[in-house]
């Protein structure tokens, strides 16, 4: 197993919707890692967002890797339309698909990258059988739809049992958080094992900019986590 990277992952729901190429370079151009697109199917979450070709438009701007975070029931039918999209990681949510074995096998089989995401009541044993198909685990830390809710600390243990389960399968799997992450809450976070840290509002409000934003971010979380 290779030590664990800090990266830091803006979502970009508090992005301005009216020139999200410009603001995806922009955010390249801050240092970040990744780029997240919180896809929103107004059933899974009481909220709408991108479809893939919104997110297709935007690939060729910039060479920083996609991520589609899937807030959708059944995603199955999807995944291919957000591969092709550019989306180098796709994250599906555990309480949202019939099949979740078979789904994360079939990211794989499209070249993707599959990623699971756990809602905040859902227990860590949910990913019990899933290990060896995933790179990525989500822990969520708001209940997800919306940008700028509180940072839900409660879940501090059970990111702990996550990395805690990572270690004992002894598998290179990263365990990123999502939901009110910024310079107040990242050190529960990362301390509690966190390596990938999605930030929205905290990132994109920052008086000193968003590259100040990811670097102080990216700080307190590398001195957390070692
Ligand atoms: C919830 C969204 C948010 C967003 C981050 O569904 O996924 O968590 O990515 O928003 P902030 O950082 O503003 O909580």
């Amino acid at each position: 197993m290779s030590a664990p990277q800090i990266q830091i992952v803006p979502s970009v729901l508090p992005a301005d919707f009216a020139r999200l190429g410009e603001e995806c370079q922009s955010l390249e151009k801050a240092g970040v890692d990744r780029i997240q697109w919180d896809v929103m199917d107004g059933v899974f979450v009481p909220n709408l967002t991108f479809g893939p070709d919104v997110i297709a438009a935007c690939r060729p701007l910039v060479d920083v890797p996609f991520e589609a975070h899937l807030m959708v029931v059944e995603p199955d039918a999807l995944l291919p339309r957000y591969v092709e999209a550019g989306c180098e990681v796709l994250i599906v949510h555990a309480e949202a698909c019939r099949h979740l074995h078979r789904t994360l096998a079939s990211i794989r089989d499209l070249g993707a990258s599959p990623a699971v995401a756990l809602n905040p009541a859902t227990p860590v044993d949910t990913l019990r059988h899933v290990l060896d198909l995933v790179d990525e685990i989500l822990v969520m830390t708001v209940n997800p739809g919306f940008g700028g809710q509180a940072y839900i600390d409660t879940m501090e243990p059970k990111i702990a049992e996550v990395r805690a389960m990572i270690e004992m399968s002894g598998r290179d799997i990263d365990l990123e958080v999502d939901g009110g992450i910024g310079p107040a809450t990242v050190s529960g976070a990362a301390g509690a094992g966190a390596n990938v840290l999605v930030a929205g509002s905290s990132l994109f409000r920052d008086p000193e900019g968003r590259a100040h934003a990811v670097s102080e971010i990216r700080s307190i979380a590398t001195a957390a986590f070692a």
